[in-house]
């Protein structure tokens, strides 16, 4: 009998799961059970005490801009509050929230400046609620000077390394609160299945499987058990759900995503992520089927919170409430938009840049258009937050307790994870690594000497084209290499711009005089809209230049410094050896050249297909329809990634060739390092159903496991899966498991078993 997973049950599951943690936390004498009681007295007073203009300031959240002195766009200096400003949002509009930063990045003692400021002034307010100040690090506490800076999410899903991850997580969640900042907007969960898309390298790639690991392990290093430590901050889950797939692969434009695919693919992660304990979530700014995600009561209400249970703060993303109107023709007002949006489940709106939402919020509400219960349970979701953080108490902590903010021992271990993410993707007659000594190399190409190239956007401003500025003591590729075989053995011309030949015949002569060529091509910095391309393959004169160089018959290293996987297959062909680097953040020169000359053994796998044409962009879990008209042939597949040693796979055994109710399959297979170096392996464990009511993938992630192991050496891997992983969506909308024939693939071995 096919056993249906729903929702529902799934539900069940967790609330049992939940009190039984409850008791076993009590047991350790750390939360009990009457904690939450307490927490919702507490809550419910407040609440009581406010009226209604305290109520809807609790939904507004404004940007730094409305309550900083002028001229707050293109400043030449950071902004400065403006006190008079600042008094009119927190005592005449009783906003209860304030993010980001303009086009700067702030110095530490400055953030303490803006959050004492804001502290005095809501110390004057009549029920002295605490703002709630949100940032976007997103990669790091990126608009912090001197803070570190890790590779954007891409990158850190292919270290495969969830450990990595949540260390990572865990260094941003110190160093903003370092910076007296208590919310970050991040992690980003939307699956990265549309390589044109500008957000891609925010995601943690193609696989729900990797997302999800990697989005708990991010979680973790965010909060940990308690968000109300002075070390760790309230984490945002984003942008729920299917902002990361438009049709036309432009940011902000429609998505047509099929309800059981939205659940199949785009779901899980967020539902995780509820249970991992985030207490926050930003919305889709765009449209899915037709509906802007903003007004839409069954994502935002019925799933939301009817299946996944989330009890925290839903908030809008910039000025989407408002974009219903303006931009979606959805609303027929901005006032109708204020209703929809706020009886949809949005309870806090990124206004950001006035005070008109709070304003037609109170109009409504006084017109019986919107109901007092509605408010009530947004404020109640905001203020639990708050309590949560601890913010009543202390809105931040001393400066001084912070000592570790930017130290040498985060940027290090920043530099290894970017280690970890960078991917050899071609090392043709074991190019790489290249020899230390007596050797000329010829660095070019215009990715070579900048620390844009290597954070790209969310990088001390929001398009990231500022970063060199900030960065003086960092290395770029160019100085890495420098300083690892000696100045006077590096040759350098940049060769070309991103889009426009620069110094091209100086790097051809120069290649003449070279042992190696190491080429930097790919993206400058961007993000969101600023981020859309009508061609996904790298502009012609980086293509071009790569050609000629390659004619000169000099060994050439493309490395790549790129947010999605611009298309390289004019010229890839001719290249000796290729590195994707991703956007590996500010150790990235450093992580490169190690990698480069072999101090460190490469070891990331990409966590997205690279496509090989414009009209082939399919990801790893293909259909068998779409595997019989034609191979899947991408450029470099999703999951692939070079070693300078060998892993041999041997012995695949499954536990049974039959599993039924509620038996687990055991999965074991040997990974041996053949080769004459240690290295670390990802040990990739995918299975196929072979029949299923909605056609299923040839395979899916299903595990995963990063070994080290040294030269010679032979490991064990055991995997273990049960009716539950081989589940999927049906058209009804279910999860369910159908029995049948699976099929397990794990590097070249595969398995059959069936399923009672
Ligand atoms: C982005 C979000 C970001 C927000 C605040 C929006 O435009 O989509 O990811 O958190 O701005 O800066």
């Amino acid at each position: 009998m096919k056993r249906k997973y729903t929702f529902q049950n799934a539900g069940a599951l967790l609330l049992i799961m939940l009190i039984f943690s409850a008791l076993i936390a009590g047991c350790n004498g750390d939360k009990v059970p009457n904690q939450q009681t307490a927490l919702d007295k507490k809550v419910d007073s407040l609440v009581a005490q406010m009226n209604l203009a305290e109520k809807v300031g609790q939904m507004t959240q404004v940007t730094l801009a409305v309550v900083s002195k002028g001229p707050v766009y293109n400043p030449t200096m950071p902004q400065q509050i403006d006190t008079a400003k600042l008094k009119e949002a927190i005592l005449k509009y009783h906003v209860g929230s304030i993010l980001n930063v303009v086009n700067h990045a702030y110095t530490r003692d400055h953030w303490y400046q803006i959050m004492n400021e804001i502290k005095q002034v809501t110390g004057q307010s009549r029920l002295q609620i605490p703002i709630l100040y949100g940032i976007d690090a997103i990669h790091g506490a990126n608009y912090t000077q001197g803070a570190t800076l890790f590779p954007q999410e891409l990158g850190m899903a292919a270290t495969w390394n969830p450990g990595l991850v949540e260390k990572a997580a865990s260094i941003t969640a110190y160093e903003t609160r370092a910076s007296a900042i208590p919310w970050v907007f991040s992690p980003v969960l939307g699956m990265g299945r549309q390589p044109a898309w500008p957000r891609i390298y925010e995601t943690f790639g193609e696989a729900v499987y990797l997302t999800r690991s990697m989005g708990k392990a991010i979680i973790k290093g965010y909060e940990g058990n308690n968000i109300a430590s002075k070390f760790k901050v309230a984490s945002c889950m984003k942008h729920y759900m299917g902002y990361s797939f438009p049709l036309t692969g432009k940011d902000r434009t429609p998505a047509l995503i099929p309800e059981e695919y939205l659940r199949q693919y785009f779901l899980p992660p967020f539902a995780d992520a509820v249970k991992a304990g985030s207490p926050t979530l930003m919305i889709n700014s765009s449209v899915i089927n037709g509906i802007p995600v903003h007004a839409n009561h069954h994502l935002l209400t019925d799933i939301l919170r009817g299946e996944l249970h989330f009890k925290g703060i839903a908030v809008s993303d910039w000025e989407d409430i408002n974009k219903l109107y303006t931009v979606y023709h959805y609303a027929p007002s901005e006032k109708e938009a204020v209703k929809m949006a706020v009886m949809a489940g949005v309870d806090m709106s990124m206004v950001p840049n006035n005070f008109d939402f709070a304003k037609q919020l109170t109009e409504l509400v006084k017109d019986g258009e919107v109901p007092m219960w509605r408010i009530d349970q947004a404020v109640k979701r905001i203020l639990r937050v708050k309590f949560e953080l601890g913010l009543f108490n202390h809105l931040f902590y001393p400066e001084k307790d912070y000592p570790e903010f930017g130290s040498k021992a985060s940027q290090d271990f920043s530099r290894k994870t970017a280690e970890e993410s960078i991917t050899l993707l071609k090392n043709k007659d074991q190019v790489l690594p290249l020899p230390k000594k007596k050797v000329k190399v010829l660095v070019t190409g215009f990715g070579a000497n900048s620390m844009e190239v290597l954070n790209g956007g969310w990088s001390y401003t929001w398009q990231g084209q500022e970063t060199d500025k900030y960065t003086k003591d960092k290395n770029t590729i160019l100085e890495a290499i420098q300083q690892k075989i000696g100045k006077s053995n590096v040759l350098y011309a940049e060769g070309t711009a991103y889009d426009k030949s620069v110094n091209e015949r100086k790097a051809l002569d120069l290649a003449q005089k070279a042992d190696y060529i190491v080429l930097c091509l790919g993206e400058m910095a961007y993000t969101e809209t600023p981020g859309n391309i009508d061609d996904l393959y790298l502009p012609d004169n980086q293509s071009e230049f790569a050609l000629k160089l390659a004619k000169t018959g000099k060994p050439v290293i493309l490395v790549l410094t790129e947010g999605r996987p611009r298309l390289i297959s004019k010229f890839a062909d001719k290249m000796k050896g290729i590195l994707m680097a991703y956007l590996p953040g500010n150790e990235g020169g450093d992580a490169l050249a190690n990698i480069l000359f072999g101090e460190v053994n490469p070891s990331g796998k990409l966590p997205i297909t690279y496509p090989r044409y414009p009209n082939s962009l399919e990801t790893y879990d293909y259909s068998y329809t779409e595997q019989s008209q034609h191979d899947y042939n991408p450029q470099f597949p999703f999951g692939y990634g070079l070693s300078y040693t060998n892993f041999k796979y041997s012995h695949l055994k499954l536990s049974s060739d039959t599993i039924s109710g509620n038996q687990k399959l055991k999965i074991q297979v040997e990974v041996t390092n053949t080769g004459k170096r240690e290295g670390k392996e990802v040990v990739q464990l995918y299975i196929g159903d072979l029949y299923a009511s909605i056609i299923p993938p040839v395979k899916t992630l299903k595990g995963f496991q990063k070994i080290d192991l040294m030269a010679g050496e032979t490991k064990t891997v055991l995997f273990t899966v049960d009716k539950q992983d081989l589940s999927f969506v049906n058209s009804q909308l279910k999860r369910v498991t159908e029995p049948g024939e699976f099929e397990v693939h794990i590097g070249q071995l595969k398995q059959k078993f069936h399923l009672q």
